[in-house]
């Protein structure tokens, strides 16, 4: 025992220049006195009606590449172990053909979390266009998913070398789809966000939830512009830097909330780093939120499970350090 001590304090010692921290994260106030260490804090959450039993969200990613189904199994047993909800990426490969839906169908790993299949505007458009509306409904028979959530990414589809053009306003179709429907519907951005008109049409519209999909982290845009040439980037890298991150998506949504009436759910994600971000962000909006990750996830899952599953351990740990010592200044 005196000799760990005395090892302790020497590793103290030779440390203690290298921890020399600049800055400060000035959106908490800190209170070091008021709370014993976290054990059983409750993190639960009702998502649409399901239970989350941790507020983190794993946002839509991949699907029908070699390496998907791994990755979503991993992903989707996390899911089910930490009580966490899960989109799926673009469903649009197993609309017509079933060669991949193996890739998918993770109901299975999941139990009973909320799963959601994801669609985008511009197949919604020719689905609704060629009168095959029913598609959405046998998309969610046969992933077994709680809803539909549809991805709105107009930068990402001008910039896609072999991208779909919209022919008429994302909010119409979703709005058609809003009437045939009868599920659960999740809209979201793919990594630049949504300014104030798209926020408060989604917000006056009958949707279940929105997911930001803000600008700060993984970008569409930019990912497309990667697999163009240089010409392409150097003349269009500068609509990559548009859009609008999670901290100014959070005060719009504060800013339209109706406090008369019920909001959507939230999803708080785009460029959200850690549980401190989710815990800030989830703690300063005014409505019931999640907060969700992407690229974060897909770093460990696409490794393996053991990784993503340390990796989500430690951010429930966090979070609870975070609930027990931490406030959001100017909640
Ligand atoms: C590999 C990958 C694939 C993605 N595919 C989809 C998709 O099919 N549909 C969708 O709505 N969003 C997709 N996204 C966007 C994410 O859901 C998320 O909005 C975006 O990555 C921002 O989150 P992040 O900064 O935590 O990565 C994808 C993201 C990644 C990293």
């Amino acid at each position: 025992m005196r000799e760990e001590t005395s090892k302790r304090k020497a590793h103290h010692i030779d440390l203690a220049f290298e921890s020399q921290v600049k800055g400060t994260d000035t959106r908490f106030n800190y209170e070091p006195l008021l709370s014993e260490h976290p054990s059983d804090l409750d993190t639960t959450v009702n998502f649409l009606g399901k239970i989350m039993r941790f507020p983190l969200w794993i946002s839509s990613m991949t699907g029908g590449t070699e390496k998907a189904g791994f990755i979503n199994h991993n992903l989707a047993k996390a899911a089910h172990k930490y009580g966490l909800g899960m989109g799926l990426g673009s469903c649009r490969i197993i609309l017509d053909d079933h060669t991949y839906l193996p890739d998918f169908q993770m109901r299975k790993d999941l139990g009973n979390q909320p799963f959601y299949a994801n669609l985008g505007i511009a197949q919604l458009e020719e689905l609704l266009e060629a009168n095959q509306s029913s598609k959405i409904k046998q998309l969610i028979e046969k992933t077994e998913t709680d809803g539909l959530i549809i991805h709105v990414n107009p930068m990402q589809e001008w910039l896609q070398p072999e991208g779909d053009r919209f022919k008429q306003a994302p909010l119409q179709t979703i709005q058609q789809v809003r009437d045939l429907f009868e599920g659960k519907i999740i809209v979201k951005e793919v990594g630049q966000g949504m300014g104030p008109k798209s926020l408060k049409a989604l917000m006056e519209m009958d949707v279940d939830a929105i997911d930001f999909g803000a600008h700060g982290g993984t970008n569409f845009a930019m990912l497309e512009l990667l697999r163009d040439d240089e010409e392409m980037m150097a003349q269009f890298e500068n609509l990559t830097y548009v859009g609008h991150d999670a901290t100014e998506m959070v005060d719009l949504c504060n800013d339209l909330m109706d406090t008369e009436s019920s909001n959507p759910m939230i999803i708080v994600s785009g460029g959200v780093s850690s549980f401190l971000d989710g815990y800030y962000y989830i703690n300063k909006i005014k409505t019931p939120a999640v907060y969700g990750q992407a690229s974060a996830l897909l770093k460990r899952a696409a490794v393996s499970f053991e990784l993503l599953d340390d990796y989500i351990s430690r951010e429930i740990e966090g979070y609870k350090l975070a609930s027990s010592y931490l406030t959001i200044k100017n909640a």
